[in-house]
C-alpha cells in the first residue's frame, strides 16, 4: 500500500455487506472467513478499498445500524480474530478497508439504552439519550423512514418519557451534548483504527446535535463535533480517511468537508439522481447543473461517488418535479419506490441494458472523485422487489449457477435471504463463474475499466471543464492534472449522435482513444467532429505530438 496520505483521491472503492457476500461456515449467512476466502476475486475485479456495512452484534432491526455492541463482531459473522486476520488479508493485497461508525444512534438493546431507560432523569447515565416529557419538542424536524415511522419521538414506559430518534424508532438517538458520549465513541474510534483500519463511514452525521427552532440538521455544534473527532484522529492515528454520510443539499454537503479540518471524503448525493434523469431525458443539462453546481472543496478533501447502494436510490434531495420524473422514469412499479425513494439495482433500474451500464459506469468512473462500485452490480445482478424494506437489494453474491449460486453450502431454507432466481436475473444466468469464461461479460468489462482508470491520477485528482457542443445528447468534458489532459464524451441517448467539439484550447494535439490505445486525427483549428454510437462513450488521452 502507498504511504500517500491522501490514498483516499486515488482509491476505487467496493461496498458489500458480509452477511450477503459468502458463507465460509455454512450457517446460511456470509461471513468473514467467506469474505477473507474472496479476496482473490476482489483482487483480480482490481479494487483497492472495500467499506463493510456494519458488521457488530445487532438485532439487525436495521440490517446491524442498530448496534447493540461497538467493539465486537457479530457472532453470525465470526469473531474479532476473524475480522482482523481479514483486515491483513486485505492489506497484504493492497487493500485498504473502511467500516462504519454509526454515531448518530445505537439500537434500544445497547447496555446502554437498557441502562439509560432505568436511570433516574437527570442523571449522566439517563443523559446518553435525548429525552422528553413531551412529544412537542424539536417541532417540525422531518421524518426519514417516512414510510416506517410517524414521529421522531417514541414514548418509552420504563423511562416514563419520550425518546428522540431520526429512524425507526428502535434506535435511539445518541445526546452529544454529554461528554461522556463523546468520550465513548472516541473510544470505539480508537479501537477501530488502532487495530488498522483505514477509514470510517460516519453514518447518519448531520443529525447528531438537536436544537429547538432548527431542522436538527447541519447545526454548528454538529461540526464542533466533526472537527473535534477529526482532530483526535489525525493526533491518533493520521493517514486515515473520514467519509461523511451527509444526504443534504450541496452546499450543506460542502460544509462536512469544513476546511479540510472536518471530513476527508462525502458521498456526492446531489449529483447521482442528475446522471440517471440526464440518461432518461436523453439530456446533458441535469448532470452539467448538479456538477457545477457543487461547490469547490479544500485540496485534502474528496467526493465519492456512487450509482448505487445498499438502500433506495434516495431522491430526498431533489425538487418536487425531479422526484415525480424520476419516479415516472425509474419505477413504474411502485412496489420499487420506498420512502422518498426507489430500492432497485443498477441493472433493473435501466432495464438490463448492457451499453446504458457501461455508460453509466464510464461516467462514475471518469467524473471527479473516488468511485464506489456496490456488490454485484459488477455482474448485473438484479434485486427482489418483495422483500420488504431495502431487502432485495442485499441478496447473496451470485458466485456460480449451482446450488445456493455458490454463496454457502447450507439448506436452501436456512439462506439469510432467499437468491434472485427469475429467468433475467436468476443466478443460473447472472454469476461470477459463468462472466468469468465468458471474456464479453460485464464483468470483464468491469475489470478492464477499473484498471484502466487506475492508471491515470487524473481520474482521481484532476479538474473538470464541460464542453457545449450544441447537440445536448452528448456529454463532453476535459479532466486535467499536470500535464495529463483527458477529454471525455458520452452519448446520453439511444441513437447514433453527431457532436462537434470546441478544442480549440488543444490544437495540434493528438486524441489517443484510451481502451484500444488508437490515435485519432490531431486537433485542428475547425470544430472536432465525432460520432458516438447509442449510449457510446469515449476517453481520449490528449497527446502533444511526438510524446
Ligand atoms: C444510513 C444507512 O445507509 C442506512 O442503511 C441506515 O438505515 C441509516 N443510515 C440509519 O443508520
Ligand atoms: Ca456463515
Amino acid at each position: 500500500m502507498t504511504n500517500d496520505a491522501l490514498w483516499y483521491k486515488d482509491a476505487i472503492i467496493y461496498e458489500l455487506p458480509v452477511k450477503s457476500f459468502c458463507d465460509g461456515n455454512a450457517d446460511g449467512i456470509g461471513d468473514f472467513k467467506g469474505l477473507h476466502e474472496k479476496l482473490d476475486y476482489l483482487q483480480a475485479l482490481g479494487v483497492n478499498c472495500l467499506w463493510l456495512l456494519p458488521f457488530f452484534p445487532s438485532p439487525l432491526k436495521d440490517d446491524g445500524y442498530d448496534i447493540a455492541a461497538y467493539t465486537s463482531v457479530h457472532p453470525a459473522y465470526g469473531t474479532l480474530d476473524d475480522f482482523k486476520a481479514f483486515l491483513d488479508a486485505a492489506h497484504a493485497r493492497g487493500m485498504r478497508v473502511v467500516i462504519e461508525l454509526v454515531l448518530n444512534h445505537t439500537s434500544d438493546q445497547h447496555p446502554w439504552f437498557q441502562r439509560a431507560r432505568s436511570a433516574p432523569p437527570g442523571s449522566p447515565e439517563r443523559d446518553y439519550y435525548v429525552w422528553s416529557d413531551t412529544d412537542r419538542r424539536f417541532e417540525g424536524v422531518r421524518i426519514i423512514f417516512v414510510d416506517a415511522e410517524r414521529s421522531n419521538w417514541t414514548w418509552d414506559p420504563v423511562a416514563q418519557a419520550y425518546y428522540w430518534h431520526r429512524f425507526f424508532h428502535h434506535q435511539p438517538d445518541l445526546n452529544y451534548d454529554n461528554p461522556a458520549v463523546v468520550r465513548e465513541m472516541l473510544a470505539v474510534l480508537d479501537f477501530w483504527l488502532d487495530m488498522g483500519v483505514d477509514g470510517l463511514r460516519l453514518d447518519a452525521v448531520p443529525y447528531l446535535v438537536e436544537r429547538e427552532h432548527t431542522s436538527c440538521e447541519n447545526l454548528p455544534e454538529t461540526h464542533a463535533l466533526i472537527k473535534a473527532i477529526r482532530r483526535h484522529v489525525d493526533a491518533a492515528t493520521p493517514g486515515r480517511m473520514l467519509l461523511a454520510e451527509a444526504n443534504q443539499l450541496p452546499a450543506d454537503v460542502r460544509a462536512y468537508f469544513g476546511d479540510g479540518d472536518e471530513c476527508h471524503m462525502a458521498y456526492h448525493f446531489p449529483v447521482m439522481p442528475r446522471i440517471f434523469m440526464g440518461l432518461h431525458a436523453e439530456d446533458r443539462q441535469p448532470i452539467v447543473d448538479a456538477m457545477e453546481q457543487t461547490p469547490p472543496i479544500p485540496e485534502n478533501c474528496q467526493w465519492a461517488l456512487f450509482l448505487r447502494n445498499h438502500d433506495e436510490l434516495t431522491l430526498e434531495m431533489v425538487t418536487d418535479d425531479e422526484r415525480d420524473y424520476m419516479y415516472l422514469a425509474y419505477s413504474l412499479d411502485p412496489q420499487a419506490r420506498l420512502n422518498l425513494g426507489i430500492r432497485r439495482r443498477l441493472a433493473p433500474l435501466v432495464g438490463n441494458n448492457r451499453r446504458r451500464i457501461e455508460l453509466l459506469n464510464a461516467l462514475l468512473f471518469s467524473f471527479p472523485g473516488t468511485p464506489i462500485v456496490y456488490y454485484g452490480d459488477e455482474i448485473g445482478m438484479g434485486d427482489n422487489l418483495y422483500l420488504g424494506d431495502r431487502n432485495g437489494v442485499r441478496t447473496p453474491m451470485q458466485w456460480t449457477g449451482d446450488r445456493n449460486a455458490g454463496f454457502s453450502r447450507a439448506d436452501a431454507a436456512r439462506l439469510y435471504s432467499p437468491l434472485i432466481t427469475d429467468p433475467v436475473y436468476g443466478y443460473p444466468a447472472v454469476n461470477v463463474e459463468a462472466e468469468e469464461s465468458d471474456t464479453a461479460s460485464l464483468l470483464h468489462w468491469m475489470r478492464n475499466m477499473i484498471r484502466l482508470r487506475r492508471q491515470f491520477k487524473v481520474f482521481g485528482r484532476g479538474t473538470i471543464e464541460f464542453l457545449s457542443p450544441a447537440n445536448r445528447k452528448v456529454l463532453a468534458y476535459v479532466r486535467r492534472y499536470r500535464d495529463d489532459i483527458i477529454l471525455c464524451v458520452a452519448n446520453l441517448s439511444r441513437t447514433v449522435q453527431p457532436a462537434e467539439l470546441d478544442l480549440g484550447a488543444f490544437d495540434g494535439m493528438v486524441p489517443v482513444e484510451m481502451l484500444g490505445y488508437t490515435e485519432f486525427p490531431a486537433i485542428g483549428s475547425l470544430p472536432y467532429f465525432l460520432t458516438l454510437g447509442p449510449y457510446g462513450f469515449y476517453w481520449f488521452e490528449l497527446q502533444r505530438p511526438g510524446r
